[in-house]
């Protein structure tokens, strides 16, 4: 993960980069730091801890320089310590260098370097990165080499050729004033140009509203950026013409307004999400979804035969609501697969098997590398993303944006209720293209349309879920059952509260409690058990009389209203009676609201909860 952040211009250096900084906090924040080039040396701070915390130590020393580079870190290779804390500063004071992504073979290089007397300060795989461009750099000026440019990058290349891993890199140098270094491979970086200032970061936000201009580098790319100039080279040293892109900063609201929390802001936005992934995208005749950007016409669509969808996280369960359902509209079969697993299986596939990759962020490395595989396979691969040109879609064959808006909240909620009623789109369009008729393509159109209404109707009761949550706040075990649909919304609650309340929950098929979990019934381990209306309807009930017996509390999610038996959940929460098209999407809105007024009572940090990130860039 962790964010990087560089820039060079007339400006001075620490607002700019600070103020990336904290737009790539959803990266990493388990510490953050700056190094600003100084003439004879460099200016250093860095400490763990949030990017305010460096902040407040750069605002006091007004550093006046006009080039440096900044890091958000999510650890990986040592513990959360200010000396772990990125850039990292050469063994000769000569190179600082932030980093994003794994040094594999770090403990060889280490090794090598310190047979030579290099001495290290910090348990960093970056660390070895930067001694080793510093030592061959050192090495070519004692040879004769000028202390320019053409030698730095010449050592940057060399060492980059012996690291196995991914890096997305900025390196600054005290012998060159107004120059800054980059490289990438399996990591983001992009350069944001401007008039006489240059920017470098993992994610275009970092610079947003200072330049609409952007460079998306390639793996196996190095740059080379000035105050006026940028080269992009490989690290062969082949000349690379960049691509320039243009992008239109859609201004959206990323301000908390009067919400204690992201979380809970993104959670009330879940009308206008829905909206926007709606909009547009239903045909005239009103019996069928569309999506201009699938890139693939009804002919094409009618021979898949089998739709695999990959994600992780939150992601993955809305595969799971998306097998589901075109299972049951379209009729066509789906597999879901965690994309890090489906990334090393090598899985026998289909011929005719189209490919959806979920991720809110486009930039999760697993799916990202699962993408890249289906690819190299031969398959189509769509993907279903928020962030408008992330890596995934980018470089996928065509998808379907979200448009849910910035999710800055770590814990997905308006990303996943989005994902989820997109998969319902697909189901009906899928469904329509083979045996669903008119009318029945018809009356979903129509209850799709509702279902914003129905979010803004359950979202009325946030008063009496922070009620409920008042009573379970303590307990520190819990179960979230359902069946069929609602078996992923159980696994979606179950993760939902134990990332932002640190309380151990596990979801499971309601029946298959009976075949392990119901061992753990007991008045210290309640569960979220769903029982909607529908064929499983008195299994469900059944299944929660059996906890009852083993005197489990229960919360019941429920939209059979009077059907529901009086006195056999200790707490229900009613939901709108719906079309089954729209019963994921309604249910999870009651168990985020639960896990937030968990989370909250217990005193979580819940926009930022310990050791999670919101965008998971390495493996
Ligand atoms: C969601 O609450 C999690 N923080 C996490 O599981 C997330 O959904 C997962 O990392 C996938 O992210 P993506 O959608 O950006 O690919």
């Amino acid at each position: 993960m962790c964010g990087i952040v560089g820039y060079v211009g007339k400006q001075s250096a620490s607002p700019v980069l600070l103020e990336g900084l904290k737009r790539l906090e959803y990266r990493g924040y388990d510490s953050a730091g700056l190094a600003l080039w100084e003439k004879g040396g460099f200016e250093v701070y860095k400490k763990t801890g949030r990017v305010e915390v460096v902040g407040q130590l750069v605002t006091k020393a007004k550093p006046a320089s006009n080039m440096g580079i900044s890091h958000t870190r999510w650890a990986t290779h040592g513990g959360v310590t200010d000396a772990n804390a990125h850039p990292h500063v050469s063994f000769d004071g000569k190179l600082a260098l932030v980093h994003n992504g794994v040094i594999e073979n770090f403990a060889t290089l280490k090794r090598e370097l310190s047979s030579k007397g290099i001495e290290f300060k910090s348990e960093t795989d970056t660390e070895v990165l930067v001694n080793l461009i510093a030592y061959l750099y050192k090495s070519a000026i004692d040879e004769g080499s000028e202390r320019d440019s053409a030698t730095l990058l010449t050592a940057m290349r060399a060492a980059l050729a012996q690291v196995e891993g991914t890096y997305g890199i900025g390196l600054i140098c005290t012998d060159l004033p107004d120059q800054l270094f980059g490289a990438r491979k399996g990591s983001p970086l992009v350069i944001g140009i401007g008039r006489k200032e240059n920017f470098l970061a993992s994610d275009i936000a970092a610079f947003a509203g200072r330049t609409q201009d952007v460079v998306y580098m390639h793996d196996n790319e190095v740059v080379h950026l000035r105050a006026d100039d940028f080269t992009v080279t490989t690290i062969q040293d082949a000349a690379v013409a960049p691509v320039i892109s243009h992008i239109d900063w859609e201004v959206e609201n990323s301000e908390l307004g009067s919400f204690k929390h992201y979380m809970l802001k993104e959670i009330f936005e879940q009308p206008t999400a829905l909206e926007n992934a709606m909009r547009g995208r239903f045909s005239q005749d009103g019996s069928t979804a569309q999506f201009g950007g699938l890139n693939l016409d009804a002919r094409e669509l009618r021979q898949v035969d089998r739709i695999l969808f990959l994600g992780c996280g939150t992601a993955w369960h809305a595969c799971l609501v998306a097998e589901y359902l075109i299972e049951k509209y379209a009729r066509i079969p789906v597999e879901v697969e965690y994309a890090s697993e489906f990334r090393y299986r090598n899985a026998p596939m289909f011929r005719n098997t189209l490919v959806f990759v979920v991720s809110q962020s486009g930039e999760t490395i697993d799916t990202l590398e699962a993408q890249r595989e289906a690819k190299r396979k031969g398959f189509r691969v769509l993907g279903i993303t928020n962030v408008v040109s992330s890596t995934i879609a980018r470089e996928n064959d065509g998808g379907i944006y979200q448009h849910s808006g910035p999710e800055i909240g770590v814990a997905s909620t308006k990303a996943f209720i989005s994902q989820i009623h997109i998969a319902g789109m697909l189901a009906l369009y899928l469904g329509r293209m083979r045996d669903m008729s008119f009318s029945e393509g018809g009356e979903i159109v129509k209850a799709l349309k509702t279902v914003p209404g129905m979010v803004a109707q359950i979202l009325t009761m946030a008063d009496q879920i922070e009620a409920i949550a008042r009573k379970y706040k303590d307990y520190e075990d819990f179960l979230f059952l359902g069946r069929q649909l609602m078996f992923p919304i159980a696994l979606e609650g179950a993760l939902k509260l134990k990332e932002i309340s640190y309380i151990h929950a596990e979801g499971y098929p309601a029946a298959e409690m009976k075949h392990g979990p119901i061992a753990l019934i007991s008045p210290k381990c309640p569960t979220l058990a769903f029982a909607h209306k529908g064929e499983i309807f008195k299994k469900s009930l059944s299944n929660i009389q059996e906890i009852k017996a083993r005197k489990g509390p229960v919360i019941a999610i429920t939209n059979a209203g009077k059907e529901f038996p009086d006195g056999l959940a200790d707490d229900v929460i009613h939901i709108p009676e719906c079309h089954d098209i729209a019963m994921a999407t309604l249910s999870v809105i009651p168990v985020q609201l639960l896990s937030y007024y968990i989370a909250v009572l217990r005193g979580c940090d819940v926009d930022k909860p310990r050791n999670l990130a919101k965008s998971v860039t390495v493996e």
